[in-house]
C-alpha cells in the first residue's frame, strides 16, 4: 500500500537484476506494466500506448503519442533486397527461424543502429524494429501460402495494417473489424513483458555484451521459440488437437502428466513464477468466448481445454504444485479463430513481447554500471589429471 515492494531476503538472493518495468507476484497472481495492473491497460490502452509506457517509462501525452505513433506508421516498409531473402527460404521454413534472422539482418541495413550510445539512433532503431516486425511476420506468411506480399496501409493501426498484411489479398480487400483489432491489442498487450523470462534474460544478456538492438532481439526470438517457453501457445492447441482426436477424454492425459516416466507435461499449464492463475490467462480465457461467439465458431478444442482445466485443477497432484494455466493455454483458441495457423502463434508472442525485450535492453544499456553478463558455474567435472596418449588409452 505504501508503494514499497518488501523483498523477501531469499528472494533476492536468486535475483539476477533489479529493473523497474514490470512488476510480478507469483503468489497473489499479480502484473503491473510500470506499476499499472494489466487489467487495466488490457481494458483502456493500445498496443502502440503500452509499447511506449513499458519503452519510455510513461504513458505518452497526445504529443508523444502521435509522434510515436507517426514513427510506426512511416517505417512499416522493409528493403526491397530483403523480400528477395524470402526466396531462399523453404515454404516450409519455420517463420521464427525466418523472423529471428530477418531481425539479426536489419543490421546489415541500418549500420547506424551499432551505436547503442547514441540515444537519437536507439530511437529510431526501436521504431523500425517495432514496425517492421510486423512486415516480416506478415510476409513470412504469405511465403508459406505462396500468396503475394501485402505492403503495409499507412491508413491502418498498427494492429489493423497487421492484419491486412496478413490477410488481405489482390483479389479482394480485407474487411477490417474493429472488435477483432480490439482482441489482438489486448493479446499483445498481454503478452508485452514478463520481467526477466527465458527469453528476456537473453535479450539482456546478450545486449550486455553491447550487441546492437536487431542482434540482441534476434536472440531473444530464438530463446522464445523453445517448446517450454514462447513455444507452447502451439503446442498446447496441437495438445488439444490431440485429445479431441483420442476421443476427448481429458482425464486420460491429466493421467498421463502425472506420470513422471512419460515425459507428457500438461502445455500451458504451470509457471516458474505464478504459483496462482496467471492474470493473463484469466483475461485471455474471456477474451477466447468473446471472439469465437462474435464469430460465430464453435472450436471443440476450446470445450476440451476449459474441461482439462477443471479436470486439473480438481486433481491433488496440480493442486498440490500450484500448477495453474498459463499464458499459453488460452491464446492459441483466439489465434486460430482469427485466422492464423498454429506455426505463427509464437511469432504473435514475439510482436506482443517486443517491446518488453526492447524496453529491458535499453534499461540496461542506459545503466552505465552494467557489466557484462558473464554467470560463473559450480564446476562438477574430473579433478586435475594428465594426457594419456593414444596408444595407451584402451
Ligand atoms: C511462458 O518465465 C516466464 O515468465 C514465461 C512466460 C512469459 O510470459 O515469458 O510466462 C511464458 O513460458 C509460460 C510457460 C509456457 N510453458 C508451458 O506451458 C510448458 C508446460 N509447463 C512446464 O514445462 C513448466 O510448468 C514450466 C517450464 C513452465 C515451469 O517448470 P518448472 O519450473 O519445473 O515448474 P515447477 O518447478 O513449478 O514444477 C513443479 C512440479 C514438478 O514436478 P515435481 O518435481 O515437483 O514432482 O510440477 C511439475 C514439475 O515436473 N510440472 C508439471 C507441469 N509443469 C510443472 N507437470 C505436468 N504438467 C506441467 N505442465
Amino acid at each position: 500500500k505504501t508503494g514499497h515492494v518488501v523483498l523477501d531476503p531469499a528472494f533476492v538472493n536468486t535475483a539476477s537484476t533489479s529493473s523497474s518495468i514490470c512488476f510480478i507476484d507469483g503468489e497473489q497472481g499479480i502484473l503491473r506494466y510500470r506499476g499499472i495492473p494489466i487489467e487495466q491497460l488490457g481494458e483502456k490502452s493500445t498496443f502502440v500506448e503500452v509499447a511506449y509506457l513499458l519503452i519510455y517509462g510513461h504513458l505518452p501525452s497526445r504529443t508523444e503519442l502521435a509522434r510515436f505513433s507517426t514513427l510506426l506508421t512511416r517505417h512499416s516498409l522493409i528493403h526491397e533486397d530483403m523480400k528477395h531473402f524470402y526466396e531462399g527460404y523453404p515454404s516450409t521454413a519455420h517463420p521464427m527461424a525466418i523472423l529471428s534472422s530477418m531481425v539479426c539482418s536489419l543490421s546489415s541495413f541500418y549500420p547506424e543502429a551499432m551505436d547503442a550510445d547514441n540515444r537519437e539512433m536507439v530511437d529510431i532503431t526501436i521504431a523500425r524494429l517495432l514496425s517492421k516486425v510486423r512486415t516480416i511476420a506478415a510476409f513470412s506468411y504469405k511465403k508459406s501460402i505462396g500468396q503475394p506480399f501485402v505492403y503495409p496501409q499507412n491508413s491502418l493501426s498498427y494492429c489493423a495494417n497487421f492484419l491486412n498484411m496478413m490477410f488481405s489479398v489482390p483479389a479482394e480487400p480485407y474487411e477490417i473489424d474493429e472488435d477483432i483489432v480490439k482482441v489482438l491489442n489486448l493479446l499483445l498487450i498481454l503478452h508485452a513483458d514478463h520481467e526477466q523470462n527465458c527469453s528476456t534474460s537473453t535479450v539482456r544478456l546478450v545486449g550486455s555484451a553491447k550487441a546492437n538492438l536487431f542482434a540482441s532481439i534476434a536472440a531473444g526470438i530464438c530463446a522464445l521459440w523453445g517448446p517450454l517457453h514462447g513455444g507452447a501457445n502451439q503446442e498446447v492447441v496441437e495438445m488439444l488437437d490431440e485429445i479431441r482426436k483420442d476421443g476427448g477424454d481429458v482425464s486420460k492425459f491429466v493421467k498421463l502428466a502425472k506420470d513422471k516416466s512419460s515425459g507428457f507435461k500438461l502445455m500451458g499449464f504451470g509457471h516458474r513464477v505464478y504459483k496462482n492463475y496467471d492474470p493473463r490467462a484469466k483475461l485471455i480465457k474471456v477474451a477466447a468466448d468473446k471472439v469465437l461467439s462474435k464469430l460465430g465458431i464453435k472450436d471443440p478444442l476450446l470445450d476440451i481445454a476449459r474441461k482439462l482445466e477443471e479436470a486439473a485443477l480438481s486433481d491433488p497432484y496440480f493442486v498440490e504444485r500450484r500448477l495453474y494455466p498459463n499464458v499459453d493455454f488460452y491464446s492459441g483458441i483466439i489465434y486460430r479463430a482469427l485466422g492464423f495457423p498454429t506455426n505463427m502463434f509464437t511469432v504473435m508472442f514475439a510482436l506482443g513481447r517486443l517491446p518488453g525485450w526492447i524496453a529491458h535492453w535499453k534499461e540496461q544499456n542506459e545503466n552505465a554500471s552494467t557489466k557484462i553478463g558473464r554467470p560463473r558455474q559450480i564446476y562438477t567435472g574430473a579433478t586435475e589429471t594428465n594426457y594419456i596418449s593414444l596408444e595407451e588409452r584402451s
